[in-house]
């Protein structure tokens, strides 16, 4: 059994910083309100000719710099992104050419959840012995995907590329539990409908099909039902216990989500790394920029044990136990193990807390619900947006 550690990271984002000061000039809204609401202060924007290649370039420069390696070193790569430069090809054979790299390459969508599918997927290569050393980067260029008239999606999403190096290691370390979740039902609460069902004809245009669509409270409910209970799951699944967990890295979509989560979870926030005020919601690149954050920020030391987790859409989740670098205590076992009893005990346990929290939860939030529902609302068609 090969372990994949991770032994490169970087993150780019484009220079250009757009605040909710800069917002309120564009649409109806204010600067109070996106940050109570989501916790986002500011987001980087791609100018033209900056693309998801460009950003995930750079990204995966700052990581091989980081790992002591160079492009040819890499025997695969793995690029989550739903904002690829073109449909075809896909936007990791681009990156694969910018970056002088001589390997395979393919991109992998999942929304927001891509990059710990990918993560995932790569330490599958590793443990079989495939590949020694993989790229995995997560990169968008989202802001060309939003209709930049709509609020209800505009302030919430910024442009950015973060990556890491996994490199085979006969040391445990690396992935030690997973869960990937995906559940189609809730596909069209978050939405870009353009594509062979709806091509690129003037119709669609007018209809606005290139353009992200969100039905932002369905997505909240899943998000807040989701993300603990699978980071539970996956931390009983890795033989450890909430305690052993040195930090929480989320998707950066809301704060409130965040911190629902980690409540849920008994998890101090001080456990819980948040950047989301200064980058907004990069999707696919939020937890690699995060991760490489922490990491520069001292937040991550050699052995740590950290939980990734995110959903998106599809809808999808997706969470991940790894370990970064090598530990003398509470070694990583590998992903392969299966729950044993203590594991299973452990699971129950931590099973029973996250829903009693998350029921605890709900009643907080019902509130905020009722409260929007008791008042009488424009019909919504089935994205959730005003007829
Ligand atoms: N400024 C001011 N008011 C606004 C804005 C805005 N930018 N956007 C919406 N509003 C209004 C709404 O119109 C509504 O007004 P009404 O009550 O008169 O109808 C009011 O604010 C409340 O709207 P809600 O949707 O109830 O606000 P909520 O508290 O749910 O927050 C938010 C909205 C931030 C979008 C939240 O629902 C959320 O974060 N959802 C999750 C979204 C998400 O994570 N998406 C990304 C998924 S990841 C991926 O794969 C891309």
């Amino acid at each position: 059994m090969l372990y994949g550690r991770i032994i490169g990271w970087g993150k780019a984002v484009p220079d250009k910083i757009l605040t909710n000061a800069d917002l309120e000039k564009m649409v109806d809204t204010t600067d109070e309100w996106i940050v109570t609401r989501s916790g986002i202060r500011e987001r980087h924007i791609a100018p033209e000719g900056v693309n998801t290649s460009t950003l995930s370039v750079l990204a995966a420069q700052a990581a091989l710099a980081q790992a002591g390696l160079i492009p040819a070193d890499i025997d695969l790569i793995l690029v989550a992104s739903s904002s690829p430069d073109h449909l075809l090809p896909a936007v990791s054979s681009e990156i694969q050419h910018q970056l002088g790299a001589n390997c395979g390459a393919f991109t992998l969508v999942a929304g927001c959840t891509g990059f710990v599918y990918s993560l995932v997927t790569a330490q599958q290569f590793i443990a079989t012995g495939a590949y020694r050393t993989i790229l995995v980067i997560g990169a968008e260029v989202i802001s060309r995907n939003i209709d930049w008239t709509d609020r209800n999606t505009c302030v919430l999403f910024g442009d950015g590329a973060g990556a890491v190096i996994l490199q085979a290691s006969e040391e445990p370390t690396g992935l030690m539990a997973f869960e990937l979740g995906s559940d189609g039902s809730g596909a069209e609460h978050l939405m870009m409908p353009l594509g062979i069902a709806h091509p690129a004809t003037h119709e669609a245009v007018d209809k606005k099909y290139q353009f992200i669509r969100m039905n932002g409270r369905e997505v909240f409910k899943f998000a807040t039902r989701t993300l603990a209970r699978s980071a539970a799951e996956t931390i009983g699944r890795s033989g450890l216990s909430i305690h052993d967990i040195d930090l929480m890295i989320p998707h950066q979509a809301n704060a409130r989500i965040i911190e629902l989560a980690a409540r849920q979870l008994g998890m101090p926030m001080e456990k819980v790394f948040v950047n989301i005020d200064k980058y907004g919601n990069t999707s696919a690149a939020s937890i690699p920029i995060a991760l490489t954050e922490a990491i520069e920020e001292g937040r991550v030391k050699e052995g740590d044990k950290l939980v990734l987790v995110g959903f998106g859409a599809g809808l999808t989740w997706a969470s991940a136990v790894v370990q970064f670098g090598l530990s003398e205590k509470h070694a990583a076992t590998g992903w392969r193990a299966a729950p044993t009893r203590t594991v299973r005990a452990a699971q129950n346990k931590i099973g029973v807390a996250a829903r009693t929290a998350s029921m605890r939860a709900s009643l907080m939030l019902t509130p905020l619900y009722t409260r929007v529902s008791r008042k009488q609302r424009p019909e919504e068609n089935s994205n959730g947006q005003k007829k």
